[in-house]
């Protein structure tokens, strides 16, 4: 098959290298003309375990091309996938809609023959609808069907998601296009990943649910957590009791500071505000939203608490900025509420990322940057682990302990173990636990 992938980003990288790597022939395109002649000259511009890899592989088999010249992409394409931004819109929480009928009006422009039109990106239900009016009404002879096609990948493990997903899901109602859409995923039946065809809108509600179920999800087991540290319980062994309850599963049931990233605090604002308007309000995804920004400002609190109560002119080292290990995304990373609260506290922030440095500076004014997690700790009065990073797992604790002013931890992502940490001398903090 051909493919065009409108939108260079996240999820239209991943997706086209994987397309391509299917065996499909995939163009990317994007206006930003520096993206793609860094993706030409084979640089990444994201940083996300194995794609630069797998991108090289394909461009060498010339299955894989990048380009901003969008209509002769589109023109001959079997399956043009929109897969551009939809940021929240200023002021009121919508999804901001306006790059994906940009690129639906670009395209209707550029049609040639049966084109199958794919929503990749996270839209509200109905913009397939208003996608086909915009086609339709530029173009009233085309030939073409519009189906949505969400994506369920997650960042830092996105390939792996991608090509051996839970499940596909496809909106489609024109017959022809699920054949097209049948042929575009046929190398994934063969790892029997399902595939459930449904309608357009069906399809679209269907992303926003799954991802409002998984924000509750992490905002349950935070406030039980809570909970968990006023009785004397442990949250994990909680979330572990009721999770090998196949009902309810393991996962997404990790406690921590706040769910932050691109995605879950963005949908679940936009899903609030299709169900307000739709008469029909969604009053748990309302308490799970306002619950979890709650909590991230409180976090800051848990860190002055560990510090006896002030940390005027003391120096707080905060290992991990991205809102999630193996990625340098720093969108609505819970570090962007907290760092500045104990700024505003009167502390010093040093702050250590693997990944997201680049990103976080200009994000978090009056920190000092360091250039590993040992630096970032000589003579801090605590540290607070807000990403849970592999290599923070594997530190030299005792060279950490003798580097510290005083030995506190506040582990905000529980990857230490409680007993080990007292025994080593620190004065431990995590979440909840006691
Ligand atoms: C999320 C979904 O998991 C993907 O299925 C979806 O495709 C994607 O959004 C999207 O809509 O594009 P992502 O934002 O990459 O993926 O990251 P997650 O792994 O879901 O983590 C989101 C946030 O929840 C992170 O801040 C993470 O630390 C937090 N989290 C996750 C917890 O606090 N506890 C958990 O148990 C799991």
């Amino acid at each position: 098959m051909r493919i065009a992938m409108i939108g260079s980003g996240y999820v239209g990288l991943v997706s086209g290298a994987c397309f391509a790597d299917f065996g499909h022939v995939v163009t990317c395109v994007d206006r930003d003309e520096g993206r793609i002649a860094a993706l030409r000259r084979g640089e990444s511009p994201i940083f996300e375990p194995g794609l630069p890899e797998l991108v090289e592989a394909n461009v060498r088999q010339n299955r894989l091309f990048f380009t901003t010249e969008l209509a002769a992409s589109v023109r001959g394409a079997d399956a043009v996938f929109i897969a551009v931004g939809t940021p929240s819109r200023r002021g009121d929480g919508h999804a901001d809609l306006s790059y994906v009928y940009g690129a639906a009006r670009e395209i209707a422009a550029a049609l040639e023959g049966f084109t199958v039109v794919v929503t990749k990106s996270t839209v509200p239900v109905g913009t397939g609808d208003e996608v086909e009016r915009i086609i339709r009404e530029a173009r009233p002879e085309a030939d073409f069907a519009v189906v949505s096609n969400p994506e369920f990948l997650r960042e830092g493990a996105a390939i792996s998601d991608f090509k051996r997903p839970d499940r596909i899901v496809v909106g489609a109602d024109d017959p022809r296009a699920r054949e097209v859409m049948d042929e575009i995923y046929r190398p994934l039946y063969l790892n029997q990943s399902p595939v459930l065809f449904t309608s357009r809108r069906t399809s679209e509600l269907t992303k926003y649910a799954a991802n409002a179920f998984l924000a509750t999800k992490i905002t349950f087991i935070n406030e039980i957590a809570d909970l968990c540290e006023k009785l004397g319980a442990d949250v994990q062994e909680v979330a572990r009791g009721i999770g090998l309850d196949n009902r309810i599963g393991g996962k997404f049931l990790h406690a921590g500071p706040g769910y932050g990233g691109s995605c879950f605090p963005k949908d679940t604002l936009a899903l609030i505000k299709t169900a307000q308007d739709a008469g029909a309000p969604v009053r748990i995804v309302e308490t799970v939203a306002a619950s979890n920004e709650a909590r991230k400002r409180r976090m800051a609190d848990k860190i002055l608490d560990a510090c006896g109560g002030s940390v005027t002119g003391k120096t707080i080292a905060v290992l991990g900025l991205a809102f999630k290990p193996n990625t340098d995304d720093m969108r609505d990373a819970p570090s962007l509420a907290i760092v500045p609260a104990l700024q505003s506290l009167g502390a010093k922030v040093r702050a250590f990322d693997p990944e997201s440095m680049e990103q976080a500076r200009p994000m978090l004014p009056g920190v000092e940057f360091c250039q590993d997690a040992y630096s970032c700790v000589e003579g801090a009065h605590a540290i607070a682990i807000l990403t849970e990073w592999d290599a923070f797992r594997a530190l030299d604790l005792d060279r950490i302990r003798a580097a510290l002013a005083q030995p506190v931890v506040v582990d905000l992502r529980n990857i230490y173990r409680p007993q080990d940490m007292r025994r080593r001398g620190f004065q431990y903090v995590s979440v909840g636990r006691e």
